[in-house]
């Protein structure tokens, strides 16, 4: 049952929503702006409406999977099984075998998750990355500002061990995925919204 659970959230979070979204528009979010198919490359290749619909989707694919399993009775209290679920369907997402396992960053599918397995530290993680757009206007220095204090925040709100766990472990996956970014801002040039490369 856990396998089949952990294989629901993988391809559930591979859905590659911006690329469908991108393509539907007659665009390849892969050879515009950062090449990444999340939401701020959606806002900055085709326009907010369609950036916001691949924004909310992106969310659900981290929220649904935890929603079911924290729902399934002997399944919905084991704290353990849900980060992991959460974390396939991160995964899902960064990795997803529908475009050759080149997937996005898994910024907006991790705020899904957090918002179903530990809603107040998401709810905080969302208010930082707000906070921090609204003064940098870069994406990714807010995904990584935001989701560096989420360690932090699970400590001071006293979460279970489990969740310390598994908000460490999906920093470490949206460090992992933003390496890029993270050169570039070292470098000066990462792009700012509005930007078009
Ligand atoms: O959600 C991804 C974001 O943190 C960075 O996106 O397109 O600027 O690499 P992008």
């Amino acid at each position: 049952m856990s396998l089949i659970l952990f294989l629901f959230a993988f391809f559930f979070g591979s859905i590659p929503w911006g690329y469908i979204i991108g393509k539907l528009k007659g665009i390849d979010l892969r050879h515009v702006g950062s090449g990444n198919i999340g939401t701020t490359n959606v806002l900055r290749a085709i326009g907010k409406k369609e950036a916001l619909i691949t924004l909310l989707l992106d969310i659900s694919k981290g929220a649904i999977p935890v929603l079911v399993v924290k729902i399934i009775p002997s399944y919905g209290d084991n704290l353990f099984l849900i980060g992991l679920v959460g974390i396939f369907s991160i995964l899902g997402h960064c990795y997803t075998p529908f475009l050759k396992f080149k997937g996005g960053k898994g910024v907006a599918t991790s705020i899904g998750v957090l918002l179903a397995y530990m809603p107040l530290a998401g709810l905080i993680t969302i208010l930082i990355w707000i906070i921090t757009f609204k003064i940098s206007k870069i994406s990714s220095l807010s995904a990584l500002i935001s989701f560096a204090l989420l360690p932090m925040n699970v400590f001071l709100l006293d979460y279970p061990e489990e969740i310390k766990f598994f908000a460490f472990l999906f920093t470490t996956v949206i460090y992992l995925r933003h390496i890029q970014n993270i050169k570039r801002l070292l470098k000066g040039t990462e792009l700012k919204i509005g930007d078009k490369k």
